[in-house]
């Protein structure tokens, strides 16, 4: 009885770590990244009148606008989002993503 119940508690664990290891961004790193970002969608990311807000977005959501402000295919006002993303690695965007989705509303 004890066996099974530490097999599936390290199961359990097991798929837990490698959920960690599947999410690609950094959260950690998106933190480091973000002191510009807070210039303009604020402190919390709650954005101000000319900016929309960016705390709490789903990942993959946030991931797929930095991308195609990186890449030009989307726009921004006056460029800015493409000036602040284009010479970021993809590996970048995504920890910046995991970052901010984890922030609250
Ligand atoms: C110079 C000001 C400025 C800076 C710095 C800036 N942004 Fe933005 N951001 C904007 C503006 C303005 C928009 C709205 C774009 C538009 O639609 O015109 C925007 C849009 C976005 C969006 C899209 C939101 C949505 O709802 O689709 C995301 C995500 C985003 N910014 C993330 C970031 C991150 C992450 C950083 C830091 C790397 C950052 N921004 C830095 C001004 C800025």
């Amino acid at each position: 009885m004890m066996t099974r119940i530490l097999m599936i508690a390290s199961a359990i664990l097991l798929l837990f770590f490698a959920g960690n290891v599947q999410a690609k961004g950094n959260i950690e790193r998106g933190a480091d990244l973000s002191y510009d970002c807070v210039d303009c969608h604020g402190m919390e990311g709650k954005g101000t009148f000319e900016t929309p807000p960016i705390a709490g977005l789903e990942e993959a959501y946030i991931l797929k606008q930095l991308r195609g402000f990186s890449s030009g295919k989307k726009k921004s006002m006056d460029d800015m989002m493409h000036t602040y993303t284009e010479d970021r690695t993809d590996q970048e965007l995504q920890d910046l993503a995991a970052y901010w989705a984890t922030k609250k509303k």
